[in-house]
């Protein structure tokens, strides 16, 4: 199953589970990243918001010295708010950080723009504390800039993160190139299948961001969760980042300890009975408006996310 990959829009083939790197300290994410690609890894999750791209870097290094082929992976980046009118510096200063020439996606991190000139590189604030907004910013022109910076061939694929169905929906009827990919929170108590349905009709791929329930994994005491894993024989983190596979999706596992960056790895095939379990646990939160979003930046923008709209 490690070696599972789906076809992106663009005809190229995207590994069914990468490593994500949020969160994972500079001191730590070298050694992750080179860990995880020397075990069978194909897809590293990055971006310059989590400031540890140069270490994500030193880690692409450490694995292609010791064998690993860079046309062998896939590597993912991310613009980041405060560069959503400066697209091609963005990627620019990413591919630095990471030693490469390309990436093999480049995201639009969130949908808005972070003020370029605000008190902060990545997060500026205003005089009250806020979050330095533009608020007359279009995402669209965001869009337009990633489809320029497709042709400099420096991103062999561009998509989107965190697009919700109304803000797609204003997207793509203005979309020359349709986004390769929107990488979402997703898990069964965030299913988010309103958009999940309308990327499979479209032809984008989902990548599942914070499987885990992101800190701590605080989905692995879920009871249908539990249960699964019971009648496997796995952990629950194993049925977490399983969920994805039979719906379509890329899962992103983000880990710096080295037994878990090798045991997330081992996904199941989860059956159609699992499946039905889950989709009943979702429906139940969501009947009971208790789904759980744990990523959700105070920015002050409406997404468009039902659950926060
Ligand atoms: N596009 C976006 O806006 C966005 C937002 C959030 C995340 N992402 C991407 O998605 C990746 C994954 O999401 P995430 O980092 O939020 O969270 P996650 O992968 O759901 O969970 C990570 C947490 O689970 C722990 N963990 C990992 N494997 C485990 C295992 N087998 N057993 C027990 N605990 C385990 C990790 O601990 P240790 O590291 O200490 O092992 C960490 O605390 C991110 O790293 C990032 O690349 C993207």
């Amino acid at each position: 199953m490690a070696d599972k990959t789906f076809q992106l829009n663009t005809g190229q083939s995207i590994p069914a589970i990468g490593l994500g790197t949020w969160q994972s300290p500079a001191g730590a994410v070298k050694a992750a990243v080179s860990l995880a690609l020397q075990s069978g890894y194909k897809l590293i999750d990055a971006a310059y918001c989590y400031g540890n791209e140069d270490e994500v870097g030193a880690g692409l290094a450490e694995a292609f010295a010791a064998g690993v082929k860079r046309e062998d992976i896939f590597v993912v980046t991310k613009v980041w708010a405060t560069y959503t009118t400066r697209v091609q510096l963005g990627l620019e200063k990413s591919l630095k950080s990471l030693g490469l020439d390309y990436v093999d996606l480049l995201l639009v991190h969130w949908p808005l723009l972070m003020n370029p000139e605000g008190n902060d590189d990545k997060f500026p604030k205003l005089p009250d504390g806020s979050r330095d907004i533009i608020h007359s910013h279009n995402h669209v022109d965001t869009w337009k800039q990633m489809e320029e910076v497709l042709k400099t061939g420096k991103a062999k694929a561009i998509g989107v993160s965190n697009y919700s169905k109304r803000y797609l929906e204003q997207l793509l009827p203005h979309a020359t190139v349709v986004p390769a990919v929107n990488q979402i929170e997703n898990h069964p108590a965030l299913p988010q299948q309103e958009i999940v349905d309308l990327c499979n009709e479209k032809g984008i791929h989902i990548m599942a961001y914070s499987p885990l329930g992101s800190t701590g994994g605080p989905l692995f005491t879920a009871e249908p969760i539990v249960k699964i894993a019971e009648k496997h024989g796995v952990k629950p983190s194993a049925v977490l980042l399983s969920y994805h596979i039979p719906r379509g999706s890329t899962v992103l596992a983000k880990s710096v300890t080295p037994e878990r960056i090798k045991e997330n790895l081992n996904l199941v095939d989860l059956d159609e009975e699992d499946q039905k379990l889950l989709r009943e646990y979702s429906d139940k939160l969501a009947a009971e408006k208790k789904l759980q979003r744990f990523v959700y930046p105070p920015f002050g923008v409406d997404f468009g996310f039902p659950d926060k709209s």
